[in-house]
């Protein structure tokens, strides 16, 4: 007889697959630039976050390869006991030259990197006001954190004046949290309209650039570096009103595992209370190198960055002339396709693979109800054929659509 568990179980499950919500498991191989294997099929992978195919880099691999029989695997402990190797030092030095830091903290994970440092930063008094599209990582954080939370969306910062207005007799501190790149949807935060309202109503930034290394800035460095460089932003202004910028190592580095980049202070809190940073085994050494080795190859080929943005610009502004919905920045190499309805997101995915293109097929809980997309990842890696070829294929296959 079923226990009144696996009735739930079975009943969770049967709701999730009525409603084309269900997500399993396969067996996805790398097998070379841009391309994997599934079930013996070679398919072109437009699905990844590895915006450079740095995870299979050959210079990569030749560095883990040359550390491994000295360094090991496993950190053995948490970085706060002796899981702290020459592997973690380096990219810590890599890092914070690389992002005009003063330190650097690494975490497991992206995922951890956002969700204990928003838990550990703001507190029970704070306000924090967050994006509508925040990454669940971000949100987890702020509801562990138990700060009073308010929701504003970028493209109308009125409500966020509001919001910031209303907070003025506040005793805690006032948070704006966001993401400098949105994952899911292509597009970037205004980040100078954000630091002015910091300015205005004293409240500070905490920016997470996950999708926006190694896509941003002239070597990758991420999108406040590009504003940086712009001129839209100053040092000051980053240093003062952004002091806490998240970033993960599993994007467009290829690697595993997350940071935080930020003043020498900043750091040091973060090794004596971000809890998924304590009680945890730290970044595993092969992860460290890779990252690192992953830095190196930007820094010395910033035209990677030119490649991927130009073809990301001429694949997006193709498919807006064909009269496709593509929400996002111009030249952002994440390019959502809406469908709206998850089982129309599944069948285009399972058409565009059935002609080997692996793409995302997003729907809720990642993104809001109504919203479901293809998410289509463009690579520098990939040869500019295959990209090519899946326009054709988005082409024939919007056609076949609105026939
Ligand atoms: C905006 C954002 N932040 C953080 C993360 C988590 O990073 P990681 O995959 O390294 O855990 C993700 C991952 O999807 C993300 O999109």
């Amino acid at each position: 007889m079923s226990t009144q568990f696996e009735v739930r179980l079975t009943e969770q499950l049967a709701t999730w697959t009525s409603e084309r919500l269900l997500r399993t498991k396969r067996i996805t191989e790398p097998i070379g630039p841009g391309q994997c294997r599934i079930d013996g099929r070679t398919f072109w992978d437009f699905s990844t976050n590895d915006y450079h195919g740095f995870s299979r880099h050959p210079e990569v691999i030749r560095a883990v390869c040359e550390q491994i029989p000295t360094l090991g695997i496993g950190s053995r402990a948490s970085v706060l006991i002796s899981g702290w190797s020459p592997a973690h030092e380096k990219l810590v030095r890599t890092l914070s030259e690389f992002e005009l830091v003063d330190d650097v903290a690494l975490f497991p994970s992206g995922y951890a990197a956002c969700m204990g440092t928003v838990a550990c930063l703001s507190r029970k008094e704070d306000v924090i006001l967050c994006d509508r599209d925040l990454h669940a990582c971000l949100v987890d954080g702020i509801r562990i954190s138990g700060a009073k939370m308010r929701v504003y969306r970028r493209h109308n910062l009125a409500t966020l004046e509001r919001e910031l207005k209303k907070s003025a007799g506040n005793t805690g501190l006032r948070w704006i949290v966001t993401e400098s790149a949105f994952g899911m949807e292509g597009s970037v935060a205004p980040l100078p309209e954000l630091v002015a309202l910091a300015e205005q109503y004293d409240a500070f930034l905490i920016c997470d650039e996950a999708h926006a290394t190694g896509v941003y800035g002239p070597a990758g460095q991420g999108y406040l570096r590009e504003l940086l460089e712009a001129g839209q932003l100053t040092h000051e202004q980053i240093r003062e009103r952004i002091p806490v910028r998240l970033g993960t190592l599993s994007k467009g580095l290829g690697s595993q595992g997350g940071f935080v980049a930020g003043s020498t202070n900043l750091i040091r809190v973060l090794w004596n209370s971000a809890r998924s940073l304590m009680f945890s085994t730290g970044l595993s050494v092969p992860a460290c190198v890779a990252a690192t080795a992953a830095v190196k190859l930007l820094t010395e080929q910033p035209e990677r960055i030119h490649e991927l943005r130009s073809r990301a610009r001429s694949f997006r502004s193709q498919l807006i002339e064909q009269g496709f919905a593509v929400p996002g920045k111009e030249d952002s190499p994440i390019v959502p396709i809406l469908l709206e309805d998850p089982d129309r997101t599944l069948h285009w995915g399972a058409e565009l693979q059935a002609a080997g293109y692996l793409t995302g097929m997003i729907r809720p809980p990642t993104v809001p109800q109504g919203t479901s997309r293809l998410r289509i990842s463009i690579n520098s890696a990939v040869p500019q054929e295959a990209i090519d070829q899946l326009l054709h294929q988005l082409i024939c296959l919007g056609r076949k659509d609105a026939a």
